[in-house]
């Protein structure tokens, strides 16, 4: 139930990250993308703490994903987002910010 808390947890790390567009980036990307650009905005953001990832390779989305979930890479937050998905879910979000423009 980890997940319930995370709308209020990105809004605080976005505040702290200052103004932001929240939805970005072509509707449609596949389930779950949409709960990452809360945080991972496509929109460059100045002195942001959370690291960009559109245009990023999809083998390393990927490769990151399996590591904060398995614990192997410590996150403070990126574990407990990652186990809500499972590979394939991974493998799609992945494949649709490596689309987007850096
Ligand atoms: C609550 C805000 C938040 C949400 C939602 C979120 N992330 Fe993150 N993400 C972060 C933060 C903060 C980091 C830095 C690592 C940490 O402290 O957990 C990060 C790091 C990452 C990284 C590593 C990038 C790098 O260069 O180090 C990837 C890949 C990533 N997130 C993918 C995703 C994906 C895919 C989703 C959606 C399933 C997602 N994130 C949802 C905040 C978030």
């Amino acid at each position: 139930m980890h997940r319930l808390l995370l709308p209020g947890l990105a809004a605080a790390l976005l505040m702290a990250g200052g103004p932001v567009r929240a939805a970005d980036g072509p509707p449609g990307g596949p389930p779950g993308a949409s709960s990452c650009t809360g945080c991972h905005a496509s929109m460059k953001i100045a002195d942001s703490v959370i690291p960009r990832i559109a245009g990023r390779k999809a083998a390393d989305i990927v490769t990151f994903m399996r590591e904060y979930r398995s614990g192997a890479w410590p996150s403070s937050v990126m574990g407990r987002i990652a186990k809500g998905f499972d590979d394939q879910q991974i493998e799609a979000i992945a494949a649709w910010f490596a689309a987007q423009p850096e």
